[in-house]
């Protein structure tokens, strides 16, 4: 298969340059999957999946989850076509699931603020499930406005705008295989961090 992953891009006129690799993305889920396996085996956990960017993160997750396990899906908006949050949270799509006594791991591609993780957490808790989890491919490190507790976090990343791996800018970008970043943004080549 082959996967669309070019060294830089443009989207919507701003140039991107490759922040995180499409072998060290596997790499890193592959250990989550691992976590997972281990932290939640006979527990049957449900995967809530926060639509839109994380659909390709849990999908690929998923299939290093080797325990029983089932998935549902969240939608919400905070961000419409710009690169900072408009900070306002609005629900698009509850899941379909009953969640009461279930051990639930939500799936979230990115935790900026943590504005929309909150909002999550006060919907998810009202509906008593045994345990709930967090999973984040990516942490914003410095940008943690609102408190939530993660378990699982792929990447620590800089407080930048990143594109890819689910993630858009303006609802472009998601189909890119690996995790971009302004060109211009990272403070110096090699400074990344994982
Ligand atoms: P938060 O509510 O501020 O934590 O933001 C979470 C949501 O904002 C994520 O689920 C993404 O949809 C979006 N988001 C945050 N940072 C970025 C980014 O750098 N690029 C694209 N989307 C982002």
């Amino acid at each position: 298969m082959s996967f669309y992953k070019p060294e830089t891009v443009e989207c919507n006129g701003e140039q991107f340059k490759v922040l995180l690799s499409q072998q060290e993305l596997e790499n890193r889920i592959s250990e989550i999957g691992e976590e997972i396996n281990r932290d939640y085996a006979d527990k049957r956990p449900i995967l809530i999946g926060v639509l839109n960017g994380a659909f390709i993160f849990l999908a690929d997750l998923m299939r290093h989850i080797s325990i029983p396990c089932e998935v549902d899906f969240y939608k919400l908006s905070s961000y419409g076509d710009e690169k900072v949050s408009s900070g306002k949270v609005q629900q698009r799509k509850d899941i379909d699931a009953n969640i009461t006594g279930r051990h639930v791991i939500i799936v979230e591609d990115i935790v900026d603020t943590g504005l929309s993780a909150n909002y999550i957490m006060n919907i998810v808790n009202r509906k008593k499930p045994a345990s709930v989890e967090w999973v984040t491919l990516l942490k914003k490190s410095e940008a943690l406005k609102y408190h939530v507790d993660i378990k699982y976090v792929g990447f620590e990343i800089p407080t930048l705008f990143v594109l890819g791996y689910g993630l858009d800018y303006a609802q472009e970008g998601r189909n890119l295989a690996q995790i971009y970043v302004l060109d211009g943004e990272l403070p110096e080549e090699g400074e990344k961090t994982d």
